[in-house]
C-alpha cells in the first residue's frame, strides 16, 4: 500500500479528494492535517473532521496553519478571519460548511498539523511517504524549513495548484498559489520530487450533471455526499467561469487521488522548472512553468506538470473508488 498524507482546505473538492482516497484501498492514509485556504482554518478542519467521520472517522485529523506565510504578514493579502469570497457565485462552489454531512461529533488531535508532519516524517524510511497537498504549501514549507531532514522522507509531492495558462484568483494566478506564494517557493526548492497538477489539467477534467449522477448510482452515503458536492459545484460554475459547452465544473483536488490511481489520467505530463512569482505584483502568485528544454536558459526541471486529462478516465477512477465506500 502507499503510505499517503492529505494536506487540505476542505472546501467541495477537497471534500471528494478526501472520499476517494480515504475509499481506496491501495493508500494507507497516515493522516490528515488541515491549512487556511478557501476558508479560516477552523472552518476547513470541521470540514474536513465532518468527511472524516462519513468515512469512519479512523484516520487522526490535525489542524494546521491558519495564516499564510508571507503574504498576510506583507499586507498583500486581506487578514479575513472567516474567508469569505466576495463573488456570490464562487461562495457557492464552496459552501462555508459542507453542508450534506451533519456537524462533526469527533475533533482533531492535539498535536499541531506541522509538528506531527515532522515527527511522523523523521520517524519513517526514505523515499516512504507521499504527500498530497490540496490547499496552500503552508504546513509543509514550515515543516521542511523546521526540520529539513524530513525532505529525503518524501517519495513524492502530488499537488493540486498553479496553472501554465489559466488563473482562477487573478488572471495570472490559481487560487492556492496565490494565497500562499513563498512557501510554494520555498518547498519547490527543495528538490522534491514534486508533480503539479494544475488547472490546465483540471479544466480539462470537468464533471457534467450526468457524471453526478452516475456517482449518486453508486448509492452508498458517501457517493451521495460526494455526487452532490459536483452537482453543488456545477451549479456554482454556471455563474462564475464557464469550462465547457455544457454546464459543468472542474472537481480540482480528486485529480490529484486519480492520478495516483492511474497515471493514465493524465493526458501530458511534462518535466519543467516552475518558479514561483513572488514579485508582489500583477503576477503574484504565478507559477511560471519553463517547459522549453534548455533553450532561452532554461534551468534544469524540478517539477512534471500535468497539461492533459482525460475526464471520462477520471469519472470512472472516482466511481470505482466509491464503490468500494
Ligand atoms: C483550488 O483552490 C481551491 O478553491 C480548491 O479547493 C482547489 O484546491 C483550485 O484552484
Ligand atoms: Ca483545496
Amino acid at each position: 500500500k502507499r503510505k499517503v498524507i492529505l494536506d487540505v482546505d476542505t472546501g467541495s473538492d477537497d471534500a471528494i479528494a478526501l472520499i476517494c482516497a480515504l475509499a481506496n484501498p491501495d493508500f494507507e492514509v497516515l493522516g490528515i492535517t488541515t491549512v487556511n485556504g478557501n476558508r479560516a482554518v477552523p472552518i476547513t478542519t470541521e470540514n474536513t473532521l465532518r468527511i472524516s467521520e462519513l468515512m469512519g472517522g479512523k484516520v487522526p485529523v490535525y489542524r494546521g496553519c491558519a495564516l499564510p506565510w508571507v503574504s498576510v504578514m506583507m499586507g498583500l493579502r486581506p487578514y479575513i478571519p472567516q474567508y469569505e469570497p466576495a463573488d456570490p457565485a464562487y461562495a457557492g462552489i464552496h459552501r462555508t460548511y459542507i453542508e450534506q454531512c451533519p456537524p462533526a461529533t469527533i475533533r482533531e488531535e492535539e498535536t499541531p498539523a506541522v509538528v506531527w508532519l515532522i515527527q511522523t516524517l523523521m520517524a519513517a524510511e526514505d523515499g516512504e511517504i507521499t504527500l498530497i497537498p490540496l490547499g496552500p504549501m503552508t504546513n509543509i514549507a514550515y515543516a521542511l524549513r523546521i526540520e529539513p531532514r524530513i525532505a529525503p522522507k518524501i517519495r513524492e509531492i502530488v499537488y493540486m495548484g498553479g496553472g501554465y495558462k489559466i488563473g482562477n484568483e487573478t488572471a495570472a494566478a490559481e487560487f492556492n498559489v496565490w494565497v500562499d506564494p513563498e512557501s510554494l517557493q520555498a518547498v519547490l526548492d527543495e528538490n522534491i520530487p514534486f508533480t503539479f497538477i494544475p488547472l490546465d489539467a483540471t479544466h480539462q477534467a470537468y464533471l457534467t450533471e450526468e457524471d453526478a449522477q452516475r456517482l449518486r448510482r453508486v448509492g452508498t452515503r458517501p457517493a451521495q455526499v460526494a455526487a452532490d458536492l459536483v452537482s453543488q459545484r456545477i451549479r456554482g460554475y454556471s455563474t462564475w467561469q464557464k469550462v465547457a459547452e455544457e454546464p459543468a465544473a472542474p472537481i480540482h483536488d480528486p485529480l490529484c487521488v486519480a492520478y495516483l490511481v492511474d497515471p493514465a489520467v493524465i493526458t501530458e505530463l511534462i518535466s519543467a522548472h516552475c518558479q514561483v512569482d513572488c514579485g508582489r505584483g500583477a503576477a503574484y502568485g504565478q507559477t511560471i512553468f519553463d517547459i522549453k528544454n534548455g533553450r532561452l536558459g532554461a534551468k534544469a526541471p524540478n517539477c512534471k506538470v500535468a497539461l492533459g486529462a482525460d475526464r471520462v478516465r477520471f469519472a470512472q477512477i472516482l466511481e470505482e473508488l466509491l464503490e468500494h465506500t
